[in-house]
């Protein structure tokens, strides 16, 4: 069974309390529930969710030792500022998704940059919480 890490940045494990109106009333558990069922046949999916950008650099740098097939991550604020997160995905040579529920092009200037983006095959913005659907077909796909 392929082997799929969602992670998840600051805030968002305030999903479905956050902002509805940007992104929706699903939590981070109903999120992560639904993904496990969904693809329970196809992948085995693990969860990390944290607010501090150290603890995700650590989880990247486990994973790239753990044989996994791909990330997909949503840094969330972290995508626009953090150059360490950049370089522990880049640093693990693994293969990565990035989505965001909102489109970041369509939001505020300083969210239309992601220094992550560029260390990720794919960006996936703005198709709510179906990106993180589309981004695991794709790395199951080979
Ligand atoms: C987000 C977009 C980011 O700009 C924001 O800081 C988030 C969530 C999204 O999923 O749309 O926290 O990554």
């Amino acid at each position: 069974m392929k082997r799929i890490a969602i992670l998840n940045g600051p805030n968002l494990d305030r999903l479905g309390k956050r902002e509805p109106e940007i992104y929706g009333s699903t939590t981070l558990a109903g999120l992560e529930a639904k993904l496990t069922t969904d693809f329970a046949d196809q992948a085995e999916l693990t969860f990390f969710q944290s607010n501090h950008e150290g603890a995700l650099v650590d989880h990247i740098s486990a994973l790239a030792e753990d044989g996994i097939q791909g990330i997909v991550i949503n840094g969330a604020a972290l995508t626009h500022t953090s150059v360490a997160l950049r370089d522990a995905l880049l640093g693990s040579q693994l293969r990565a998704v990035e989505v965001h529920i909102s489109n970041i092009y369509r939001r505020e200037e300083f969210r239309h940059k992601s220094l992550t983006g560029p260390a990720c095959e794919g960006i996936i913005t703005g198709l709510g919480l179906e990106g993180y659907s589309a981004a695991i077909r794709y790395l199951l796909l080979d």
